[in-house]
């Protein structure tokens, strides 16, 4: 569909699932990701305040630079690499599709 992307998220068993994401109701992937049940908290609603919605990166999807609230939160975090991002800042767009994202425990 034209409104729809497609999101592999990989849970903390290593189990994959694939949804499919709108892009037409600024969603994002902490979202997304409640909205079928996986385990992320998202404790801050989205505002990049609680680093409970890390996922690890695993395509290789150009995203969007990290902003500084971002960047902030992730210095703080745990379990912090390389791949690291915010699922919270991270919108439901036409350039992510495909994208595969991990878990962080
Ligand atoms: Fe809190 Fe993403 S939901 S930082």
């Amino acid at each position: 569909m034209e409104n729809t992307i497609k999101v592999t998220i990989i849970d903390r068993e290593g189990a994959l699932h694939d949804l499919e994401g709108p892009t037409d109701m600024n969603l994002n992937i902490m979202e997304i990701c409640k909205m079928h049940e996986l385990p992320v908290e998202g404790i801050c609603g989205g505002m990049a305040l609680c680093a409970s919605c890390q996922v690890y990166l695993e395509s290789e999807t150009p995203l969007p630079e990290q902003s500084d609230a971002e960047q902030g939160m992730l210095d703080e975090a745990f379990h912090v690499k390389d791949n690291s991002r915010l699922g919270c800042q991270i919108r439901l767009t036409q350039e992510i599709d495909g994208i595969i994202l991990r878990l962080a425990p």
